[in-house]
């Protein structure tokens, strides 16, 4: 199978994500070209299936991410495609914060016209050590309603791998026998 995974990162948590989703790909024989969405545009075309990432900042995901997904919505759409969603609220417990979450992904998909096969809410990290003043400041906030740390002398990572590997291989199976 011919895998493209695009990713929209700012602190670098999705870019990582990519990297472990391509090393669990090729352990499944697919062939994978991992492209940054602020690099490059690959068309679909050519590729057997499609996995996009892009985490939230303040309730939007990745302009270029959007902007990849409307432009190969009718393609994305024809073909096996996943979403992988990375946020901080992803890590919390909170119903109200999931809600909210959830509407932040239909939009964006209704707003891309797009329909993936698959989609995963991944939790993302606290990259306090790496933020101005302004950022901790909003980071801290954001995570005291996500029910995550707010101790700004570390960085956090709540990322479930397993998760994500099940996801990958669930995919890379469903296009398998597809
Ligand atoms: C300035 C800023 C704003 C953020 N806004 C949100 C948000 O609105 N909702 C959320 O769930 N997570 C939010 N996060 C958490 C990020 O989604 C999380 O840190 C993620 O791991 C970032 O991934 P990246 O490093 O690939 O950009 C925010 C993070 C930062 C630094």
């Amino acid at each position: 199978m011919k895998l493209l995974i695009l990713y929209g990162t700012t602190e670098g948590q999705t870019r990582k994500i990519a990297h472990f989703v391509e090393d669990v790909a090729q352990e499944r024989k697919c062939i994978v070209t991992l492209c940054d969405s602020a690099d490059e545009f690959l068309n679909p075309d050519g590729f057997d299936a499609v996995m996009i990432a892009s985490s939230i900042h303040m309730g939007k995901y990745h302009a270029a991410v959007a902007e990849y997904a409307k432009k190969y919505a009718a393609q994305l759409n024809k073909m096996p495609s996943a979403f992988l969603s990375v946020s901080l609220t992803a890590a919390s417990d909170d119903k109200e914060s999931w809600e909210e979450l959830y509407e932040i992904t239909d939009h964006f998909l209704k707003h891309c016209d797009w329909k993936p096969t698959q989609t995963l809410q991944v939790a993302g990290a606290l990259k306090y050590m790496e933020y101005d003043f302004l950022k901790k400041m909003i980071m801290r906030l954001i995570a005291k309603k996500s029910g995550a740390s707010a101790d700004t002398k570390h960085d956090h990572e709540y990322t479930q791998w397993d998760e994500i590997q099940t996801f990958v291989k669930d995919f890379t199976n469903l296009k398998a026998t597809a």
